[in-house]
């Protein structure tokens, strides 16, 4: 990568990564999914910590949330200190969690199965760390319905990755987990009010393991 690049993922990225995660539908999703999460938790991609004030004492005992950018986590440490439940913050890919298997109660995974390297290693890991039949509450986007927005998904998709750190508009979420193994209830599909088209298609619900 050159020294443009570095220096964009660095420091332009994790800048554009909150101020694009902080939308007030996005905001709204959180706060009906993450307070569901309960156990110990992982939460997958945690990046600057977005989730960890939703997080509810009474179910989650504790999170450990983990995220490959060094720079995202640093921003995540003062929200992970002020949160309600004990966080720790790792340094690790999803396609490489440093956990024994069967160690979780229920996971989270929040607009980062766009930008995974390698989506189906990732998922075949998270299945590993999670407790069987526990549940992985997700709020992705991706692929849409509509094969004119599809279309232009694809196009943008190779430009739109390479400045957005691997985020790609067309992965069909849904499809990757069921791939996995999971099995989706409910499964809620559609594009949300306030995003641009390419990006504002969600799959948000529960993926049981198994
Ligand atoms: C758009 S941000 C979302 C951050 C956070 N989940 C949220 O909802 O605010 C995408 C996140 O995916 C993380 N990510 C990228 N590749 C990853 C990988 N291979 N494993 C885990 N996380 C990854 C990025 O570092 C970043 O934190």
């Amino acid at each position: 990568m050159s020294a443009i690049g570095r220096a964009w993922d660095r420091r332009v990225l994790p800048w554009l990564v909150e101020k694009a995660c902080r939308s007030t539908t996005i905001l709204a999703e959180r706060k009906r999914w993450v307070p569901q999460a309960a156990g110990e938790v992982l939460e997958i991609g945690v990046g600057s910590g977005l989730n960890l004030a939703f997080y509810d004492p009474d179910r989650a005992r504790a999170v450990v949330g983990i995220d490959p950018s060094a720079e995202l986590l640093v921003q995540a440490r003062a929200r992970a200190d002020a949160a309600a439940v004990p966080v720790a913050l790792v340094e690790a890919p999803a396609e490489r969690l440093p956990f024994d298997a069967a160690r979780f109660d229920s996971a989270l995974v929040s607009y980062t199965l766009c930008s995974v390297v390698d989506p189906a290693a990732a998922l075949a890991e998270v299945r590993r760390v999670l407790r069987p039949g526990a549940p992985l509450y997700f709020i992705e986007h991706g692929r849409s319905d509509r094969p004119r927005i599809q279309a232009w998904q694809r196009r943008v998709t190779p430009v739109w990755r390479r400045l957005g750190g691997n985020c790609h508009l067309d992965r069909d979420i849904a499809q990757l987990l069921r791939d996995a193994g999971f099995t989706l209830d409910p499964l809620e599909v559609g594009h949300v009010e306030g995003g641009g088209r390419l990006t504002s298609y969600t799959y948000q619900g529960v993926a049981r393991n198994g």
